[in-house]
């Protein structure tokens, strides 16, 4: 095998806290530890397509450790979708870009649909080593995706600040999290905030449940509730927030006067905890060396307390999603947490 000398490194999907730390992992180890020259390449798969990309130089990795966002900047770029209309053989011009660069690896940091693609750009023949991110720590395989610690220490804090305001008003305060099909963050979130009711996506719920348990706090003489929803909880009108459906059904059920936080972007933004930067840069240099051993076609995960990798091609379009019989979940219904069933 011949010495990887340069690879190219990518941030893509909806963005993180721990993404620069990531970036620094892999070019801090790219650079010093094995000397490699580093790309990276701006806006996602984007940046092979448009052809925009810059050498990546070790003085560019200082300071951006504790930044948010991404210092290459993020698409949604998705180059194997068809596209009736535009003819543009996308998927080929990312092979060409990576051979015109010269390229011996590609590092694509992203969440499910990243990982998708970089399963596919390995079936183009390219070497390929993916980094596992986002707030809903959904990516099949690994224990933990970066930006899910940052994401719930943001979401804590809200919920903390709720239960102020719904004490002095004696409200029902309903507060939505990310996590698209799953229901980490609100879990972990309404269990670290005290949450009184939490509804998750993987969970059948019935609002008579969640109602009449409100009203049997009410009656216990605790006229405040906090209730953490995550945005993927099932509901009759997919564009409706889960929040407003909710605060809504709670209003009507009880009579008793409910309001509605839908937590957003916030969530996403602002600097990475310590555990995530601590991560994101295992995660960055332990694909340096899966490089440098010519070791592709691969993701790295944490399991346990190791870092490990599992194969692109076994992490396909699988969610890791919150198992119903979850320990955190049976432990919570003992404190007689409400999960609308
Ligand atoms: O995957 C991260 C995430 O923030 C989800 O929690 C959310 O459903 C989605 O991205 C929002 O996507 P966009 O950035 O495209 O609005």
């Amino acid at each position: 095998m011949t010495k990887p000398k340069k690879i190219g490194i990518l941030t893509a999907g909806g963005d993180c806290p721990g993404l620069n730390a990531a970036i620094r992992g892999v070019g801090k180890t790219a650079i010093l530890k094995y000397g490699m020259e580093v790309i990276g390449i701006s806006s996602g798969f984007l940046g092979l397509i448009d052809k925009e990309y810059f050498p990546l130089e070790e003085r560019m990795l200082s300071g951006i450790l504790t930044e948010g966002g991404t210092i290459l900047g993020t698409s949604r770029e998705k180059p194997f979708k068809k596209n009736k209309r535009l003819k543009v053989d996308k998927p080929g011009i990312i092979v060409e870009t990576y051979n015109k660069l010269g390229l011996d690896c590609l590092v694509c940091i992203g969440g499910n649909g990243t990982q998708k693609t970089a399963a596919r750009l390995v079936g183009e023949g390219l070497n390929i080593i993916g980094i596992p991110k986002t707030i809903d720590n959904d990516v099949w395989g690994t224990d933990q995706t970066f930006g899910f610690d940052s994401a719930l220490w943001i979401a804590t804090d809200a919920i903390d600040r709720l239960h102020s305001t719904a004490n002095s008003h004696k409200r029902i305060m309903v507060i939505e999290v990310m996590g698209h099909h799953a229901g980490w963050l609100a879990l972990y979130a309404g269990m670290a905030g005290g949450g009184d009711v939490i509804l998750i996506p993987e969970l059948d719920y019935n609002m008579d449940v969640v109602n009449e348990y409100l009203l049997q706090r009410a009656r216990n003489k605790k006229p405040y509730s906090i209730v953490v929803v995550a945005e993927g909880i099932q509901k009759p009108y997919p564009d409706q927030p889960a929040a407003s459906f909710v605060a809504k059904k709670i209003e009507e059920g009880t009579g008793m006067e409910t309001r509605e936080t839908i937590l957003g972007y916030i969530q996403r933004g602002g600097k990475p905890t310590p555990m995530d930067r601590i991560l994101a840069t295992r995660f960055g240099a332990s694909a340096v060396d899966l490089i440098a051993d010519g070791d592709y076609g691969k993701m790295v995960i944490k399991k346990g307390e190791k870092i490990k990798s599992i194969y692109l091609s076994e992490v396909g379009s699988k969610l890791r999603l919150v198992p119903p019989d979850y320990k955190l979940i049976k432990k919570a219904r003992g404190l007689d947490i409400c999960f609308g069933t």
